[in-house]
């Protein structure tokens, strides 16, 4: 009886400490109630880097079955994983050389301190099973040091790819390949996230500069030695290549992409998590480690000259942005593709006097220099424009974006404009850049390359 008694007692005692340590609870969530952005910018990165924050609740599974086409991922963690996915291009494949240039440019130490992840991401059998084969005829040595794995994920594995939001007005086969590809680069890195203690994401067309692992160690070094908080250090600056992440990081880019993959293409997403992940500024290394192999040999003349000099200085880094035309687009190319890297070009039918391309800019941004160029082996140049920069965003009432006020920089010169040192008379930040023409012309036009570069940002530090 005496006993039974005590400990009830002792039950009422607990109950009313709990009660009371509740209440005390919700009244300081009550006080504490409001902004305090300092300690959620500190909390969220302590969060994160934790080794598999992620992994370890059941919050958000990313259950996916892979096919290992060829090597065998090695059980001991590198310091560098390199993830690369690719598919059938119907202009020559550059994946052999990419790899070639990944292992050639390397010493045997720096081989042994990475292993690159390729991801066969095409839906077409016969062209997986050719490309495997020339992968373990290649590079034998590498699969079997375990410095080589190549990957599949089945079609089955992949959510919808018809049938998507339509956003940013791209066109329903557009949708569908970006979203493919963030669908691919989050099964990629998902694969994987273990591998390394850093992973590089590249592409299938890149090559290295030499002995890049170690300059990327350097790097690294100096910024955990500066304190930087940073989720994303870029190589390049071109699309999805030489973005490197910290392996904690990957179980959330993954399913980052995996969440969002039909909102936007892989590279804005890619801006928008390193935003999330508490760095404010892109931190970009001069010169560049990858490049582009696709360019060099479709384009001839000045502006193959121009733009990998340019490239490999740095020196034009468009800034990510929105691009749009009234210009009557002629099949796919769109206008967006003047601006984006790579091969594509804008085309358009007979523009008239007072049509536009503006491209719209994801943050303002000081503009420093600006090139043009337009047509195509003499033809369909377009004759008379201005280029003009502005600020001040606005949306249109076809629900664009452009900007309030625009100022013009010069006149197009022969379907050409260059322009460096705009920065000395426009010093403050620009949100736009906009083509205009100036006269109708019956001839159509191929705007070929927009290249823009942009004042340096600090890099912000935060400890
Ligand atoms: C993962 O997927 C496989 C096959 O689709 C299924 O058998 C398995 O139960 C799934 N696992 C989890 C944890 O959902
Ligand atoms: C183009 O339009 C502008 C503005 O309406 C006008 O000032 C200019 O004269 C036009 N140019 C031609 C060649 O018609």
């Amino acid at each position: 009886m005496r006993r039974h008694s005590k400990k009830n007692i002792l039950a009422v005692v607990l109950l009313v400490g709990v009660l009371y340590f509740l209440n005390f609870l919700i009244a300081g969530r009550i006080i504490s109630y409001g902004p305090i952005p300092k300690e959620l910018t500190f909390q969220g990165e302590r969060l994160v880097s934790k080794e598999s924050w992620v992994e370890r609740g059941d919050y958000l599974p990313l259950n996916v079955s892979y096919q290992v086409l060829a090597g065998a991922p090695s059980t001991q963690q590198r310091y560098l994983s390199i993830g690369l996915s690719s598919v059938k291009r119907k202009k020559g494949s550059y994946l052999i050389p990419t790899l070639k240039s990944l292992f050639l440019q390397s010493s045997p130490e720096e081989r042994s301190s990475m292993v690159v992840v390729v991801l066969l991401a095409d839906f077409d059998v016969s062209w997986r099973v050719t490309t495997a084969v020339e992968i373990k005829s290649a590079f034998s040595l590498e699969l079997e040091q375990g410095q080589l794995v190549v990957l599949h994920v089945p079609q089955d594995q992949y959510p919808s790819l018809t049938g998507l939001k339509r956003n940013y007005n791209d066109a329903p086969e557009r949708v569908s390949f970006r979203s493919k590809q963030n669908l691919d680069y989050s099964f990629l890195i998902h694969y994987s996230a273990g591998l390394g203690k850093y992973y590089l994401q590249l592409e299938d067309d890149v090559s290295s500069a030499k002995n890049f692992l170690s300059t990327i160690r350097k790097c690294v070094e100096e910024q955990e030695a500066k304190k930087t908080t940073w989720a994303m250090l870029e190589f390049s600056v071109l699309g999805y290549i030489g973005k490197l992440y910290k392996s904690a990081h990957l179980p959330l880019l993954a399913r980052f992409l995996f969440l969002f993959y039909q909102e936007m293409p892989c590279d804005w997403l890619m801006s928008r998590f390193r935003d999330l992940l508490t760095q404010r500024e892109p931190i970009i290394f001069k010169p560049s480690l990858f490049q582009h192999m696709g360019t060099y040999s479709s384009f001839g003349g000045t502006y193959n000259k121009l733009k990998d000099k340019n490239f490999e200085e740095g020196l034009y880094t468009n800034p990510s942005a929105e691009v749009y035309s009234d210009m009557s687009t002629y099949k796919k190319h769109y206008p967006k593709l003047a601006l984006d890297a790579g091969e594509g070009f804008f085309w358009g039918r007979s523009p008239e006097n007072g049509t536009y391309l503006t491209a719209v800019f994801t943050e303002p941004t000081v503009v420093m220099g600006i090139f043009v160029e337009t047509g195509s082996e003499g033809k369909d140049l377009l004759e008379s424009a201005q280029v003009e920069i502005g600020h001040n965003v606005i949306t249109t009432e076809n629900g664009e974006k452009s900007c309030k006020e625009f100022q013009s920089v010069g006149m197009l010169e022969n379907g050409r404009f260059e322009k460096l040192e705009i920065d000395k008379k426009y010093s403050f930040s620009s949100s736009c850049l906009r083509i205009k023409v100036t006269a109708g012309q019956k001839e159509w036009v191929i705007i070929k390359k927009i290249m823009i570069s942009t004042k340096p940002r600090t890099i912000t530090h935060q400890t």
